[in-house]
Parts: structure tokens; C-alpha cells; sequence
């Protein structure tokens, strides 16, 4: 398994005093340093965390594989189509929420997702879908083209240590092995932390994990090189 690390919220501090510090480009050149396998930026319609010219100076600047996390918005594809990320992960979004709530209905909004996906196969860039693990959306997923998803792990994360981890591990692992089934290429990422991520290993076929707050977090009292080393080391 592969670890991709969310700089989202070295923004989200730095934007708390409107300033300069931290600059997420700094966190990604330690990142890269390290050799983690991704640098995920989410451009969120609000900008809340990540900006343009964070996105623009990280792809200029790293050459680690960049992944951008966008909504389906023509905003949006301009700005991928532009940029050229390694990769792209498609989220939904809602302005209220605190943080991405839940996974993108692909199953829903066939039509307008091959279009989408389509679009950005055709420009070189790797589609990843943030699902819920459902079998109805992991299929709806392979339909409009997209070659990887990216399973939802909140509601695992929540539930973990309580009476329902279980279920909500099984959805994981059933969802997972049905996609790798099909042919798709799966990750996993949201909320997973230092004591959750360790049963994702009972996952075979795992790509990458895509985590982002835990990690920052952690790095405020360690460093982030000891923050991802040690991440790295739960996952290897
Ligand atoms: N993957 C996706 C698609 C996300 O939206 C997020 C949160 O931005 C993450 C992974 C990382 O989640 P966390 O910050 O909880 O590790």
C-alpha cells in the first residue's frame, strides 16, 4: 500500500491569519522528500483552504504525482485540463459542510459523469471516483470510465472501536474486492488516522491511502517528517 498525503489543512492554518506560514508548498517539498507516493490538494468552490496558487505553484514546483481533489464543475475541469495533475479525484461538495460528507453519486448522474470523466481521460489525467463503498456505485463507477476509486473510509473511521466497525469494515472490504473484480484500481482515504489505518491492510489489493488530517495534526507536535515516517511505517 501506497501513501498519499492531504496538505489541505497546512492552508486551513496558514489562512487563519490570512498571512503567509505555513506555506503548503513547504509541507509537499518535505512530503516528496520522503517519497510518499502523492500530494493531494483538494480546490475546494470556496477556496477555504487550498488556492490556485497553491495548486499552481505545487504542480510547477514537485514532481512527485500530484492529485487534485475537485467537484464536477466546469470550474473545475478548466482548471484540471490547465494544470495537467497526475491525477484526479473526483469529490462532491457542498458549500455548508465542514468536510467532504459523503461519496460522489456516480450511479445517479451516469450521463453526466462519463462526460466528465471522458473529458479528462482524453487530456492524459488518471480518474479516481470518491465513493461510498456500494456495489451499485463501484459499478456505476467502471460505466463512466474511470479507472480508480477512492472508497470513502468515514464511516468506517467512525465506527471504529464501537459496535458497528465491523459492518462498516465488511462494506470496505466487500466493495473493494468486487472493484478490483471488474477491473478497477481502488483506494481508500478520510479519516483514517494512526490507530484506524491498520485494518485496511486486511484489504487486498489496496493502491493507496489518501490521509490528510491525521497526519497534519500529528505534525504539529512531531514534525511532519516524523508524522508521515510513521504513517509510512503503519502502512508499509
Ligand atoms: N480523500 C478524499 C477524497 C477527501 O476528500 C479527503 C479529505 O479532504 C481525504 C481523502 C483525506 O481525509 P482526512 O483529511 O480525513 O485524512
Amino acid at each position: 500500500m501506497l501513501l498519499g498525503v492531504n496538505i489541505d489543512h497546512v492552508a486551513t492554518l496558514r489562512n487563519a491569519r490570512g498571512g503567509k506560514e505555513p506555506q503548503p508548498i513547504e509541507a509537499a517539498k518535505i512530503c516528496e522528500r520522503l517519497g510518499v507516493s502523492s500530494i493531494t490538494t483538494h480546490l475546494r468552490e470556496d477556496r477555504r483552504h487550498i488556492k490556485d496558487s497553491d495548486v499552481d505553484i505545487i504542480s510547477k514546483t514537485i514532481s512527485t504525482p500530484l492529485n487534485l481533489e475537485m467537484a464536477v464543475t466546469d470550474e473545475m475541469l478548466e482548471i484540471a485540463l490547465k494544470i495537467k495533475p497526475h491525477s484526479v479525484c473526483l469529490v462532491p461538495e457542498k458549500r455548508q459542510e465542514v468536510t467532504t460528507e459523503g461519496g460522489l453519486d456516480v450511479a445517479g448522474q451516469i450521463e453526466k459523469m462519463t462526460k466528465f470523466v471522458g473529458k479528462l481521460n482524453d487530456a492524459g489525467i488518471i480518474v479516481s471516483m470518491f465513493i461510498d463503498p456500494s456495489k451499485e456505485q463501484v459499478e456505476a463507477s467502471k460505466k463512466v470510465g474511470a479507472p480508480f476509486i477512492e472508497m470513502h473510509t468515514g464511516s468506517y473511521a467512525n465506527a471504529f472501536g464501537t459496535q458497528n466497525e465491523e459492518a462498516e469494515f465488511l462494506k470496505l472490504k466487500n466493495a473493494a474486492l468486487y472493484a478490483q473484480s471488474i477491473g478497477l484500481k481502488v483506494n481508500a482515504g478520510h479519516g483514517l488516522d494512526y490507530n484506524n489505518v491498520h485494518r485496511m491492510h486486511e484489504i487486498d489489493g489496496l493502491y493507496e491511502l489518501n490521509i490528510g488530517h491525521s497526519i497534519i495534526s500529528k505534525s504539529i507536535f512531531t514534525g511532519l517528517e516524523t508524522a508521515v515516517k510513521e504513517m509510512m511505517e503503519l502502512i508499509k
